[in-house]
C-alpha cells in the first residue's frame, strides 16, 4: 500500500520503516529540514538498536523515501499516519498543536481519499478534533476522509522488535472502510509473514491479536497501559522503601509477587523510578484529560508523587553516608532513562545530577550512548571517557542507569580508584553480597 508517515522521531521513523520493511511503499515527512537532510544522506537522528541498517536498506530498494514537503507525501498514500511530537504543555496538558497543524494541511492538501490515522499518543477526544479538522479544512463535497487512531507500544532501545512482533495491534475505527485498511495494511505482522530482519524463530508463535475498537477506546488504552505500568514501577518503589524499613529484600518480594501470572514479574524493578518521554508525560496527560473530563485520578497523582519522591530519597541516601555533599566527588554511571537508549529527556539520572550540583557537589559521569545528549542538558557535567575515570578519587558511585557494560568492570579496579569504596546502587545492577565481600560500602535500593 501507499503510505505517509508524518513525524520522524521515535515514533515516525521506526513506523515508516517497518511498514517498509514489511512490503509497503512509505514517505516520511517532517517539516524540520535538517532531520530530513540527515535521512536522506543516510543518517539516523536518533539511536535504536538495528533501525539504521533497516532504513538503508529500504531506501536502497525504492520502499522507503523522505522529503520535507508533505504535498508531495501525501500525494499517492492511502493511509496518512500522524506521529508528530505531543509534548507537555506547562500544566501537564498534551501540546496537541503540531497534530492539529498536520491534520489541517492534510485537510488542505488532499486531492483523494485518506484514512488519516494518529498513532502519537493524544488525549481521548483527539481523533474527533481530527476529523472535525478534516471537514473544516478539507474540500468534503469532492473527497472523503476517515480517521482512526493507532495507538504505538514501542519501548526505546527495542522499538523496531515492538513495531514487528507486538503484544497486540490496537485500531480505534468508526467506519468499516477504515478497517479494512488497517487489517490490510497490518496483516504481514498479524500473520507474521514478513521475513523477519531481527529473530530467526519468530514464526512459530500464533497471530499476532488485532483488536478493532472506536476511537475513544483506542485512544484510552495508550494512557491507560502505560499509567498501569507506571503504576507497576511505583508500587514496587514503595515496596521498596518498607523493606529498608523492615530489612526485607525487595528483589526477593517481586520475584514472589512476579510468579503469580495475573501480576507478572516485569516492571517491578525497584530503583531510582521510571523517566523518558513517555510514562512521565502520559501520566501527567492522563490524570489532566481526566480531570477536564470531571474525574480526579487520584491514584495516578500519587503515582507520580512517589516518582518524584525517588530522587529525593537517593540525595538523603547519600547524605546519610557523606554527612555534607558540597565539595564531595560523586560519581554517577548511567546518563539516559533507561539502558540502550540515548534519550536523557526525563532521566532520573538527570535530575539527580541536577541536585547534587546545586547542593556543591562535584560530579563525575559516564554513559555508554548518551553522552552527547547529557552534554547538551548538563553544561557543568564532568564527563568522562569511561566508568574507571567516573571512579577516580570519587567519595561515592551512584549506579544510576542498568547499562550490561557496568556488570563487567573490574570492580577491584574501581575500588581502588575511589577516595571511599561506597557504591549506591539506584537500579539493583549488583549483588549485594559479592561487592560487599570486595570490601564496597554497598547499598542498594530496598535491600
Ligand atoms: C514505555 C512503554 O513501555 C511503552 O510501551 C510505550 O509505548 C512508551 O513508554 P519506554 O518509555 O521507552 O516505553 O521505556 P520503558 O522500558 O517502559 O521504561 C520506562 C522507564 O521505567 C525507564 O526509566 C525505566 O528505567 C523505568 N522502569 C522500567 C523502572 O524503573 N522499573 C521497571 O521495572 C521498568
Amino acid at each position: 500500500m501507499q503510505i505517509c508517515v508524518v513525524g520522524t522521531g521515535y515514533v515516525g521513523l521506526v513506523t515508516g520503516t517497518c511498514l517498509a520493511e514489511i512490503g509497503h511503499h512509505v514517505v516520511g515527512v517532517d517539516d524540520d529540514r535538517r532531520k530530513i537532510d540527515t535521512l536522506k544522506a543516510g543518517g539516523i537522528p536518533i539511536y535504536e538498536p538495528g533501525l539504521d541498517e533497516l532504513v538503508a536498506r529500504n531506501r536502497q530498494e525504492g520502499r522507503l523515501a523522505f522529503t520535507a514537503e508533505l504535498k508531495e507525501g501525501i500525494e499517492a498514500a492511502t493511509v496518512v499516519f500522524i506521529c508528530v511530537g505531543t509534548p507537555p504543555l506547562e500544566d501537564g496538558d498534551a501540546d496537541l498543536s503540531a497534530v492539529e497543524k498536520v491534520a489541517r494541511r492534510i485537510g488542505e492538501l488532499s486531492s483523494s481519499y485518506k484514512l488519516v490515522v494518529e498513532k502519537s499518543t493524544v488525549p481521548v477526544h483527539t481523533g474527533m478534533w481530527i476529523e472535525k479538522t478534516l471537514m473544516v479544512y478539507g474540500h468534503r463535497e469532492q473527497i472523503e476522509f476517515d480517521v482512526a487512531s493507532n495507538p504505538e507500544f514501542l519501548r526505546e532501545g527495542t522499538a523496531v522488535s515492538d513495531f514487528l512482533h507486538p503484544d497486540r495491534i490496537v485500531v480505534g475505527v468508526e467506519h468499516p472502510r477504515a478497517e479494512r485498511l488497517l487489517l490490510e495494511l497490518y496483516e504481514p505482522i498479524v500473520n507474521r509473514t514478513f521475513t523477519c530482519p531481527v529473530h530467526t524463530n519468530c514464526r512459530d508463535a500464533g497471530p499476532v491479536p488485532f483488536l478493532v475498537t472506536d476511537i475513544r477506546s483506542a485512544e484510552l488504552i495508550k494512557h491507560a497501559s502505560n499509567s498501569f505500568l507506571a503504576t507497576k514501577i511505583s508500587f514496587i518503589n514503595s515496596v521498596a522503601d518498607l523493606c529498608e524499613l523492615v530489612g526485607a529484600d525487595v528483589e526477593l518480594v517481586a520475584a514472589g509477587m512476579g510468579l503469580d501470572r495475573r501480576i507478572g514479574r516485569a516492571f517491578l524493578n525497584a530503583g531510582l523510578g521510571f523517566g523518558g518521554f513517555c510514562f512521565p508525560k502520559d501520566l501527567q496527560a492522563f490524570v489532566k484529560i481526566a480531570e477536564k473530563c470531571g474525574h480526579d485520578f487520584r491514584l495516578l497523582r500519587e503515582v507520580d508523587r512517589i516518582n518524584q519522591a525517588r530522587i529525593r530519597q537517593m540525595i538523603r541516601k547519600l547524605r546519610d553516608q557523606l554527612w555534607i555533599l558540597k565539595d564531595k566527588v560523586i560519581g554517577v554511571w548511567g546518563l539516559s532513562f533507561k539502558p540502550d537508549t540515548d534519550d536523557v529527556r526525563y532521566s532520573p539520572a538527570i535530575a539527580l545530577i541536577k541536585q547534587l550540583l546545586t547542593e556543591g557537589a562535584v560530579v563525575r559521569a559516564y554513559d555508554p550512548k548518551a553522552m552527547e545528549k547529557a552534554r547538551e542538558a548538563l553544561p557543568s557535567l564532568v564527563c568522562c571517557q569511561n566508568p574507571y575515570e567516573v571512579a577516580s578519587g570519587a567519595d561515592a558511585l551512584v549506579v544510576a542507569t542498568e547499562w550490561r557494560e557496568f556488570e563487567s568492570l573490574d570492580l577491584m579496579q574501581v575500588k581502588g580508584m575511589m577516595q571511599r569504596p561506597l557504591i549506591l546502587d539506584g537500579r539493583n545492577l549488583f549483588d549485594r553480597e559479592k561487592m560487599r565481600s570486595m570490601g564496597f560500602e554497598y547499598l542498594g535500593v530496598g535491600r
